[in-house]
């Protein structure tokens, strides 16, 4: 699979790591996952679905733990989709109930990054607590 360059999946399960550590590497993640979903042939709405949540996450890390990654993957048969994990060794989350309540309004930000991500997406996970990281999974299928 050619990414105009930037980088190349050869196969299915091909997996791309996307350091977070700068600002900069919030656009980067989010276009790459943009690149991956238009060679797979999601809808153009998915595509910015996809790179939406990715940004999310990734500004998430940035904001919040300062580094960590994100990692995407091609899935393959029987239903062809992408994976996005991101994964920091941060402070973590105390409730996460309540960030994904829809109450949730934080001082940085609208507080709805992540519930955001879980409505955009097909499958959500989200993993963390104070001293374990935060841990989100993420996945769409092309259809
Ligand atoms: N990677 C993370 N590490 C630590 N805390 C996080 C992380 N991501 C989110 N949080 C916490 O969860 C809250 C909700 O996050 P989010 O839904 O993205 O909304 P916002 O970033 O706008 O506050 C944040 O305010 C923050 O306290
Ligand atoms: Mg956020």
């Amino acid at each position: 699979m050619n990414l105009g360059g930037r980088h190349a999946v050869s196969t299915l399960n091909d997996i791309i790591e996307i350091p977070i550590d700068a600002e900069g590497d919030i656009v980067r993640a989010r276009g790459t996952g943009r690149d991956i979903c238009r060679t797979l042939g999601f809808a153009e709405i998915n595509q910015v679905k996809v790179a939406t949540a990715i940004s999310e996450l990734a500004r998430n890390i940035h904001q919040y733990a300062g580094k960590g990654r994100i990692t995407l993957k091609v899935l393959g048969a029987p239903r062809p989709g992408i994976e996005i994990v991101a994964n920091d060794e941060g402070p973590g989350i105390s409730d996460t109930k309540l960030v994904l309540s829809g109450t949730y309004r934080s001082r940085t930000g609208m507080g709805k990054g992540l519930l955001g991500a879980r409505r955009l997406m097909d499958y959500f996970e989200l993993v963390s607590a104070p001293g374990k990281g935060t841990h989100v999974t993420l996945r769409k299928f092309v259809r």
